[in-house]
């Protein structure tokens, strides 16, 4: 293939990522992890599916970073998950250190990639990435927007039993309890779901995708979830591999936009070959302003932790 995307972290996100990535025939695919024999191992199992998947990217897994050299995407997953009880923001310290030294070793060896985070707490981490990194602001990128949108899709699409691929939602803010689900820009066949659903059934499914990480968490008791992340990333690198100009709901770094600045936090934005192409700026109700303030108030807060944090 001609392009290549390295995943940081072969756990449950990264392999998975990396098998879509593979299977899609995006790109070849380096799986980096510090566990000896383990990206090697998942690396070759994953060639030794591709006669049978009908694909031709190379997967190679390795510890060391030199393989890493000059890729188009880096996707950074390396960091541990939650356990139940645990919130994203409990994982800060130890995943801060995690991202900040694999950051500063893939920027160091592509130094014109674009990198996708995906290791939680997910805003906090951009910020690791984008000092550790050095890389202007639209080449650091996070995944929660589109995960968390995928949950909406999918829960609204269950409960008025139509395709999934009719849905569309935008879920803004950062990537914790106070996530912005936004009924208003959310649709099924371009109808608002305002007009489908009473506010109680609305209220419920925004809950419901508020909560969905903890949802999953609970139920698998050893990690989070994976299938929907990993597929999450892999639309992002879609879009910029094939230069498609997706409008998707990422974390990017605010400078003014939506009234924010100096943070990054989950916006609509546009995904091109340069990574963060555009940064749209959709219109909103005074109480969906004042639920995105929240939520930016929150990711101020750990970006304050990170400052205490030795990493
Ligand atoms: P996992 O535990 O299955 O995999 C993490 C991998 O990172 C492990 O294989 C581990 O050996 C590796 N690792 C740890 N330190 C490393 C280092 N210094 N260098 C290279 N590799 C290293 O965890 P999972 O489920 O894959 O989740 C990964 C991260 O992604 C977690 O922080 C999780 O909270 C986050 N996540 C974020 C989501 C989002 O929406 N942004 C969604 C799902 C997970
Ligand atoms: C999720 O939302 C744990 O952030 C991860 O599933």
């Amino acid at each position: 293939m001609d392009k290549k995307v390295t995943v940081i972290g072969a756990g449950n996100v990264g392999a998975t990522a990396a098998q879509r990535l593979a299977e899609k025939e995006l790109c070849d695919v380096v799986l980096i992890d510090i566990v000896e024999g383990v990206p090697q191992g998942k690396a070759l199992d994953l060639m030794e599916a591709a006669p049978i998947e009908k694909h031709d990217a190379h997967i190679t897994g390795a510890n060391a970073y030199e393989a890493s050299a000059g890729s188009d995407i880096i996707i950074i997953t390396a960091g541990i998950p939650r356990k139940p009880g645990m919130s994203r923001d409990d994982l800060i310290s130890t995943n801060a250190g995690i991202v900040k030294n694999v950051t500063k070793q893939v920027a160091a060896l592509s130094p014109d990639a674009i990198i996708i985070i995906v290791s939680n707490p997910l805003d906090a981490m951009c910020h690791v990435a984008y000092e550790a990194s050095g890389f202007p602001k639209n080449r650091i990128i996070g995944m929660a927007g589109v995960l968390d949108s995928a949950r909406f899709r999918a829960f609204i699409a269950m409960e008025l039993n139509v395709s999934v691929e009719n849905t569309h939602a935008f879920v803004l803010g950062g990537h914790g309890d106070t996530m912005v689900p936004l009924p208003r820009y959310s649709t099924v066949a371009g109808i608002p779901i305002t007009e489908l659903l009473s506010k109680e059934r609305i209220d419920e499914l925004v809950k419901r995708t508020a909560n969905g990480g903890a949802e999953i968490v609970s139920l698998l008791k050893t990690g989070s979830a994976y299938y929907a992340p990993a597929s999450a990333a892999v639309e992002m690198a879609e879009s910029i591999l094939k230069d498609k100009k997706k409008i998707l709901p990422c974390a990017a770094y605010l400078e003014g936009e939506y009234g924010i600045n100096g943070l990054f936090i989950g916006v609509p934005v546009k995904l091109g070959s340069k990574g963060i192409e555009e940064i749209i700026q959709i219109k909103m109700t005074e109480e969906e302003k004042a639920a995105l303030k929240k939520s930016a108030d929150a990711v101020s807060e750990l970006k304050e932790i990170l400052k205490k944090v030795a990493v």
